[in-house]
């Protein structure tokens, strides 16, 4: 655990402003760039720093994810994604992201077996997703029933208690993944199917999706371990959106559920885990390798809002290394299926060597990312592009719920307050002045 003296050092960055200096600490990390400290800046030169969409700015210490953008590497707990996603399975990842460690072979079964009894949701639940449209988003249906967990599990909502906390984060890992295949259920008018615990995260995921009261789904080994790639892929990521939001969230000492209720809605948005679905639907508009340029054009045109979806990333300015995994995989579960020269996986190459030659795309260092093949395996599989996002917010529970422990456990948090730069009215006399149109 994190000590509030864990930072001596003695190095310096100096800031001259208005005829002082202020010294403001800076700190290294083991890999990476280094942090300068302006936690005081305000309290000793009363001034902000501004920086929109955070591009320099480090919310907070952790020592759960690496990302080094421009070599395109990415680590959990110091081990590279392409041999975890190789070599381990989902729940051992889940495991490593929220311990820190690779657990022996006894503790990982023990690990399976505590995340399995939770999979089960309270029966009243059932009746709560009653209340949705059918026509809803399976995303929406996500955010709603991830939150009403807090009024079910109530014994799990004490953030001081570190039993409670662990509890909340086995519950909401073996949850999430039976909200989401109850939310596809209701959205294709099947009833639920119980979760089967002597089946592995992944596999119990497509039971749950796939099985129905009529007939039991074979679950194809293959397919189960792509499933469990994309989990693994998608597990953690270090500080985005969603995750800072889960953190911000949690800095307020909200219950665990509701915190993982508030990421899952940033992670819905087209720039972040929506893009999964938006890829997909993309592809689908382009049609045609002969229309590539046509799109790409589009892209590049300052005046039009079209972005090519799965392509660009705040940090990775190489390859995402989830994307070159993916890629591999699409070919094998295509075959598997038996869609041979799927047009979209083949439209989705031509886009990609297109791109990645055009000068636009290499100034800027635009690659593919994770959302960008992804789609196109959920697809094989068998998932509607409305569940894409699903999947992500799955497989992403790991990674806010090692986040949001992580955070619990720091001594330095704090509440997260962001301040502003102010560029409205000064003081103004109530009624002296009126908007003539005051409408937008
Ligand atoms: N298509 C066309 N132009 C792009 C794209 C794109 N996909 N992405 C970035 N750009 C341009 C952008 O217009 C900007 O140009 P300029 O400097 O001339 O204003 C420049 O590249 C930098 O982009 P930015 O939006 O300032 O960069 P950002 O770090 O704020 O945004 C991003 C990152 C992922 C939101 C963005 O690349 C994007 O919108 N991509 C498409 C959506 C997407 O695939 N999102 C999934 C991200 S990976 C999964 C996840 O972690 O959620």
């Amino acid at each position: 655990m994190a000590n509030k003296n864990r930072r001596p050092n003695n190095k310096f960055a100096k800031l001259s402003l208005n005829n002082k200096t202020f010294k403001l600490p800076i700190y290294n990390s083991t890999q990476g760039e280094s942090v300068i400290d302006i936690s005081k800046l305000h309290s000793q030169a009363k001034i902000f720093t501004y920086d929109p969409g955070f591009t320099s700015t480090a919310s907070c210490e952790s020592k759960i994810t690496f990302i080094d953008g421009d070599k395109g590497i990415l680590r959990y707990r110091g081990y590279d994604i392409e041999e975890l996603a190789i070599k381990s399975d989902f729940i051992e990842v889940v495991n490593l992201l929220i311990y820190g460690d690779l657990p022996n072979k006894e503790q990982l079964i023990k690990y399976k077996k505590l995340i399995s009894r939770h999979t089960l949701l309270h029966e009243q639940i059932i009746n709560f997703f009653q209340g949705f449209r059918r026509d809803a988003h399976p995303m929406a249906m996500m955010v709603g029933v991830m939150g009403a967990l807090s009024s079910f599990y109530q014994d799990s909502l004490d953030i001081n208690d570190p039993h409670q906390r662990q509890e909340a984060t086995r519950r909401i890992i073996a949850k999430s993944s039976t909200i989401g295949a109850m939310a596809y259920k209701y959205s294709i008018g099947q009833a639920f199917v119980s979760p089967k615990n002597n089946l592995s995260f992944s596999e119990n995921f497509l039971h749950m999706c796939f099985s129905n009261t009529a007939e039991e789904y074979k679950i194809s080994p293959i397919l189960a371990k792509a499933m469990d790639t994309i989990l693994i892929l998608h597990a953690d990521h270090e500080q985005n959106a969603s995750t800072s939001t889960v953190r911000l969230a949690g800095s307020s000492g909200a219950n665990p559920f509701a915190c993982i209720a508030a990421g899952v809605s940033s992670l819905w948005g087209p720039a972040h885990g929506g893009a999964n679905q938006a890829a997909l639907e993309m592809l689908e508009e382009i049609g045609s390798s002969k229309n590539i340029k046509k799109y790409l054009s589009k892209a590049k045109d300052v005046n039009d809002p079209f972005r090519l979806m799965g392509f660009g990333h705040r940090v990775y300015k190489n390859y995402d290394p989830r994307a070159k995994i993916l890629k591999k995989i699409c070919k094998k579960v295509l075959n598997h299926v038996g869609i041979k020269n799927d047009p979209i996986l083949k439209l989705a190459i031509d886009l990609e060597k297109i791109a990645l030659k055009e000068k636009y795309f290499i100034e800027k260092k635009l690659y593919p990312n994770v959302d960008f093949y992804s789609g196109i395996i959920l697809r094989a599989i068998g998932f509607p592009p409305e569940m894409f996002t699903v999947i992500f917010a799955i497989a992403r529970t790991a990674g806010w719920t090692a986040q949001w422990t992580e955070m619990s456990e720091d001594p330095i948090q704090k509440i997260g307050r962001p301040r502003q730069l102010y560029t409205g009215n000064k003081s103004l006399k109530y009624g002296l002045k009126r908007s003539k149109k005051n409408t937008r």
